[in-house]
């Protein structure tokens, strides 16, 4: 255990390219958005200064309207695709053209309630920002205040090609123009862990039509080839908004609160549009054609840290929560073990990935179900004891795959082990 720690810090700060972490070294050459969220959590427990820079360097790339894009480029590394040419958002720094899930002010949140007058001094500084991003990501991911916060890629929800995506990505027309590219992700990581050509085509048929409309949202939104709603992002935004909701009376930010709680109150109401009676939980849907997803997945698995749903809806995930736990040798995997496109190995089409647990133990121990959390606690846990901090790993026999040397990974392992400690000194005390 100690060996991990410390081997979890120095992949930290091996992984740390001046003021902030790539996710791992060569596949990853930039910063992503939720990647350092969670990277400065890890951060947090053995230099604050260096998370709290991890925040401001990411917020140095927050566009004008607010939103906080997937990507910044600092520099252009011809060893990854698309790179800023292909994104072409025309700002400084270069970023990507979308979001990814909005967990910042979840972070920081944790940062003010575990900290010192140190943190409350950084909250207050970056607070405007959350505010902005949280605007941003009502207006322009949806713009009709239906309560559901769409995501125009499959990258915006930060699970790349988890099956959720399917029913979209067959109804885009593969853009006749694309150029010939390279993609730089199966050289570093074999490609039976990688998304398919064909998907990797529909992926950049999107970025062309961002592209081609400058990146303006409501065409996007009323125009582009993908429009979906995710549990991930409905339920993460849900959640982020709760907190900024709680550290804007904290930090008595006044007048903020009344529209922070028109965000919660418009979000909690239209997540019933993700309830799948047929499958008896919360499943991904097509905002064009109404279809939905047919799965549970790790995402789903949010609606506790959302808080939403009536008790019998809690009642049907917590069901399928045991179930899945009961079908994996660890928890919690990415799409259901028991749905015939279940690939154990395949990037979000089934395995278990450190962060999206670490937000699901937080919404089961809220919700009371203490058994549930242990058990992806420890799973979570004992995976990168096993088998280091990949960047995520097989629900069947807990091998580690993908990067390796991941940046999220070793910081969940470093967040999990200080809560841990704290609270059997707590218990010992
Ligand atoms: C992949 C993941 C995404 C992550 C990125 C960097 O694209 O799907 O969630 O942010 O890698 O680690």
């Amino acid at each position: 255990m100690a060996q991990r720690i410390q081997e979890a810090i120095n992949i930290i700060k091996m992984n740390d390219r001046g003021g902030y972490t790539v996710p791992t070294n060569q596949l990853y050459p930039y910063q992503w958005n939720w990647d350092s969220a969670f990277t400065a959590l890890g951060i947090w427990h053995f230099n604050k200064w260096r998370a709290w820079l991890e925040i401001m360097s990411l917020l140095d790339g927050q566009w004008q309207d607010g939103m906080i894009p997937h990507i910044v480029f600092r520099h252009n590394d011809p060893d990854y695709f698309p790179g800023p040419a292909i994104w072409d958002t025309n700002t400084e720094p270069p970023t990507s053209g979308h979001s990814q899930p909005p967990v910042l002010a979840s972070i920081i949140w944790r940062f003010v309630q575990m900290g010192t007058d140190y943190d409350k001094r950084k909250a207050i500084e970056v607070f405007p920002k959350l505010m902005a991003y949280h605007r941003w990501f009502s207006n322009a991911r949806d713009p009709n205040n239906l309560g559901i916060i769409s995501i125009i890629h499959p990258w915006e929800s930060g699970r790349d090609n988890c099956p959720d995506w399917d029913i979209g990505m067959q109804n885009i027309v593969i853009s006749g123009n694309l150029e010939r590219y390279t993609r730089r992700d199966t050289s570093h990581v074999d490609s039976n862990q990688r998304p398919t050509q064909d998907q990797y085509d529909r992926f950049i048929t999107i970025v062309n039509f961002g592209r081609e409309c400058d990146w303006d949202s409501q065409t996007i939104y009323a125009n582009g080839p993908f429009l979906m709603a995710d549990p991930g992002v409905q339920f993460i935004f849900l959640r982020a908004s709760r907190d900024l909701l709680a550290m804007a009376h904290h930090l008595e930010m006044d007048l903020a609160i009344d529209e922070i709680k028109g965000w919660v109150e418009q979000v909690e109401a239209g997540s019933d549009f993700l309830w799948n009676d047929v499958v008896g939980g919360y499943c991904a849907r097509d905002l064009r054609t109404g279809q939905f997803s047919d799965a549970i997945t790790n995402a789903s698995m949010l609606s506790f840290f959302a808080d939403v749903g009536s008790p019998e809806q809690r009642k049907s995930m917590e069901a399928h929560c045991r179930r899945i736990l009961g079908a994996s040798a660890f928890g919690m995997p990415s799409w259901d073990p028991d749905h015939q496109a279940f690939e154990s190995q395949r990037y979000w089409r089934g395995p278990v990935w450190a962060i999206m647990n670490h937000m699901v133990i937080s919404g089961l121990e809220d919700a009371g179900l203490v058994d549930l959390a242990a058990r992806v606690r420890n799973d979570t846990i004992n995976l990168i004891n096993e088998h280091g901090m990949a960047e995520y790993f097989d629900p069947r026999d807990g091998d580690g795959l993908g990067g390796m040397d991941f940046s999220w990974t070793a910081a969940v392992y470093l967040d999990l082990y200080k809560t841990e400690v704290a609270a059997s000194i707590v218990a010992a005390g």
